[in-house]
């Protein structure tokens, strides 16, 4: 197991690793490896957008060393779980609407005392905004036609000032009609509205079709 330059993000073969935070428990099937007393879970970029983009090439991971996160579209855990290895001193607030998919995110997080689950609408901020205070960087996933606006919504209510960001832009989501390019384009601009600053830009193909991610800065 090699360390890489993504901190807390180990290499063996082609395949990412993050070290696991809860020994002997698989949270989607991946391989548990063990070396020198150190279990690890393989991190699988088909299945999350966060290792697909460190695997098109990021320059860096898109955070620092936050103390807490808010993470928008959970799903069932699968990248909030390996951002839960990495981060174990943070607290990652995660918002998810659908009550079934909830439910399964809520037996992991039972699991995983840094993962802070809310059963709630991304679309409104305000009914979260309280309980998770400033957090130092948002993460979304979840691929709606508002993408942007919501985003920004979000880091209006809850994104301290110096704080980061990682949009998945799902293009398709947004308009059936433009190219990808005119779309991404777009979000630039919007973005730049709320000031932002896209720091780096990937597509994810092939792990991701139709999904680019910005990682974002304030300006
Ligand atoms: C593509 S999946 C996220 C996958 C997850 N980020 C991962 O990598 O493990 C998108 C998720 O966003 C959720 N979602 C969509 N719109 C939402 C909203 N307005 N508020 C909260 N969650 C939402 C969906 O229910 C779905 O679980």
């Amino acid at each position: 197991m090699r360390p890489t330059e993504w901190p807390g993000v180990f290499r063996q073969g082609a395949e990412l690793f993050t070290r696991n935070l809860q020994p002997g428990e698989r949270v989607y099937g991946e391989a548990l490896v063990a070396e020198d007393g150190v279990e690890y879970r393989a991190w699988d970029p088909w299945r999350s957008k966060l290792a697909a983009y460190l695997l098109r090439g990021a320059p860096r991971l898109p955070f620092d060393q936050p103390r807490a996160l808010l993470y928008l579209g959970a799903a069932h855990g699968t990248t909030a779980s390996h951002l839960s290895d990495l981060l174990p001193d943070a607290r990652l607030f995660a918002v998810e609407k659908s009550a079934e998919t909830f439910a399964a995110f809520l037996a992991l997080a039972r699991r995983r005392p840094n993962l802070l689950p809310i059963l709630a609408d991304a679309q409104l901020p305000e009914r979260y905004a309280a309980d998770v205070g400033l957090v130092d960087f948002l993460y979304q996933d979840v691929a709606q036609r508002n993408q942007v606006e919501l985003f920004a919504e979000n880091a209006a209510a809850c994104l301290a000032p110096r704080g980061r960001g990682f949009l998945v832009l799902k293009v398709r989501s947004v308009t059936q009609r433009q190219p990808s390019a005119a779309v991404v384009a777009d979000a630039r601009s919007a973005l730049a509205a709320h000031r932002f600053r896209v720091a780096d830009e990937r597509s994810l193909a092939p792990y991701s079709r139709d999904h680019v991610a910005l990682a974002v800065v304030p300006e």
